[in-house]
Order: C-alpha cells, then structure tokens, then sequence
C-alpha cells in the first residue's frame, strides 16, 4: 500500500461551507443527508447496513444485473482512453468491478472517485489501485448538490463513463439532475442505479421494502447523527414511514426523529431549541419504477438506451445518454 494519497477537496465541502451546511439541516429540521456520512465511525456503520441490507451486496442476481451492465457498456464503448467519473463514490466495490470488465479490453482508463466523504474516496482508490495505476486516480472531494463549478474541475479531454449508483433515491431528483446532467456530453455515457419498487403495484413495492430501511442497524447509523449532537435515545423517537411527494409524483421512504422531550442542541455559538413533539427528518429514500426512471431522467436531457432489472424487481441499472 502507498504511504500517502492525494485528494482534491472543493471548497462545498470546505470546513465553514460544512458547518453552515450543518446550522442549516437543524434549522430547517431538514438534515441533508451528506450529513450521514461524514466521520469514519458513520462511513463504518454505513458500510455495515450496505453490506446486510443492500440487495446490490446480497443478492447474486442483483450482482449479475450490475455485471451485465458493466460487460455490456465495455463492449458498447470504444474509446481507447476512458475516464470513469464516479459521482457518490461510496466504497466503490460497483465502481471496481466495472473497471475491471473495461480494463480487460485493454484501454486506458483514468478513475475519479467523487463523494463528500475523504474516508470513502480512499476507500474506493484503494480498490481500484487492484486494476490501475495510482497516477490514473484522482480522488476528489464536494457536495454534489451545491457546488456550481464542477464541470471545471471533473470534465476532462477524454470521453467519459460516468457512474451515478445508488444515489438517486436520496436527492430531490429536481434537485441533483441538473447537475448530473451538466457533467455528461453528447459523447460520454451514463450508468446509472436505482433502488425500485418491485412488482406491479407501486405503493405495494414500496411497502416490501420498508424493511430494508426499518430496522436496527439503519437506526443505528442514521442515530449517530444526532448521538453525535448530544441527542439521546431518551430524548425522543425514530419512525420510518412511506410520504408521497406531490412535487414529482414519486413515493419515499422517510426517517423521521421525533423529540419526546424539550432539547437544546449547541454548535458553538448557535443554539437549536426543539420542542416536545418537535420533528425533524433524518433521510429519505425514493423509490422508482424502471419506467419512472426513464420519464425522470429525460426531463434532464438523459435518455436510457439500455437497462438491467434484478430479478427482485429491487434494483435496476441504466446505461444512458445526452438525447
Ligand atoms: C447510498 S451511498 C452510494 C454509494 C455507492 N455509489 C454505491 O452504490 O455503493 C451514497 C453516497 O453518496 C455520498 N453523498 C451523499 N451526499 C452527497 C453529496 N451531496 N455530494 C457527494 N456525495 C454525496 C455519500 O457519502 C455516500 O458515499
């Protein structure tokens, strides 16, 4: 293993723009989710309800979807030069296994790993050094959602692969598509994940899958959050339920806390008072239909040329292009 690596940080996750990010989620009650990933002892817990609960780590033929995909956009694409543009890196085993099938077709490729967390862009370089040198990787640090200059910074001269996976369900998609969508050319291409609702009748996909959500190591990450604040277990209450979101027509799954009890919460000189009964919402995950994805993602410019359902019907891939 090297002894050092270097990461880019931009400045929407610089420590003052971090903390106003953060005075901001408990003013709103509203905690942007980036939130639920920031130390090593978050990213660490995360990693472990990603490894039990995500069908992508548990189930053999969501693996294969994703293989299939993988295989099919290294066939797909020609270009001898390849950078793979990795937006919400997480650990970046998907990430791994997909240059993987693209290195085996002997081309260049150059590998940025992108996420708000320092700790998961290393973790995701680290498995990625298996199949390309340390000097094709370029760790790099943001909020995605905020920062307005990233096309400066992650567009390079070669063509590019950019990978989108399992983030989607946790942004406003009105929200984050634009900025998705400015990163891709007309010539790069697009893999895209989402988490779905499996079968026929939406409200009752969503309803099988709360478990997913409901339970106790999710409780446990999403808690340290708060724990991390001085908010106790005694201090009120976490409830999952599912919301419909009028503004797009799309169903979630929402974490909420809500106070038992009168609660002060100090960052610094900044002073949050809660009320008995007061909520505030800790995450949502919106869950899609592969139809729902292709209408969402062409009201973005980004058309779906091919896809790759799960058996489950709980997971799909995307490739896509600008239309
Ligand atoms: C659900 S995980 C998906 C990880 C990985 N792509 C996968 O499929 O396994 C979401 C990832 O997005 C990152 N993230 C959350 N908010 C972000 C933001 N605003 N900008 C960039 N990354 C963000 C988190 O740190 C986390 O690694």
């Amino acid at each position: 293993m090297n002894a050092t690596a270097r990461i880019t940080i931009h400045s929407s996750q610089f420590p003052e723009q971090v903390r106003r990010d953060l005075l901001a989620s408990l003013r709103n009650r509203r905690v942007n989710h980036k939130f639920h990933y920031d130390s090593l002892k978050q990213t660490q817990k995360w990693l472990a309800v990603h490894e039990a609960h995500s069908p992508a780590r548990r189930d053999e033929n969501c693996l294969t979807a994703y293989d299939r995909a993988f295989l099919a956009a290294a066939k797909k694409i020609k270009a001898s030069q390849l950078h793979i543009l990795s937006l919400g890196c997480g650990g970046g085993q998907k990430d791994r296994r997909l240059l993987g099938h693209l290195n085996a077709r002997g081309r260049t490729l150059f590998y940025t790993p992108c996420d708000v967390s320092p700790a998961m862009v290393l973790v995701a370089r680290q498995a990625a050094l298996a199949v390309l040198p340390a000097k094709n990787c370029s760790p790099f640090v943001c909020d995605l959602a905020t920062a307005d200059d990233l096309k400066r910074f992650l567009v390079t001269r070669n063509p590019a692969l950019v990978t989108f996976f399992g983030m989607i369900p946790n942004f406003e998609p009105q929200q984050i598509l634009p900025q998705l969508a400015a990163l891709i050319r007309p010539k790069d291409w697009l893999l895209f994940s989402a988490n779905l609702a499996p079968g026929h009748h939406y409200a009752a996909g969503v309803k099988q899958v709360l478990p997913q959500y409901d339970n106790a190591l999710t409780r446990d990450w999403l808690g340290t959050f708060l724990a991390d604040l001085g908010v106790g277990r005694g201090d009120g209450r976490m409830r999952f339920r599912i919301a419909d979101d009028a503004s797009n027509g799309l169903k979630r799954i929402a974490a909420d806390f809500r106070f038992a009890r009168p609660r002060r919460i100090n960052i610094e000189n900044d002073a949050f008072e809660f009320r008995a009964g007061e909520i505030i919402q800790l995450f949502f995950s919106y869950r899609y239909t592969p139809g729902r994805v292709r209408r969402t993602l062409s009201r973005h410019g980004l058309e779906v040329s091919a896809e790759w359902i799960a058996d489950s019907g709980e997971e799909g891939v995307f490739l896509c292009r600008r239309n």
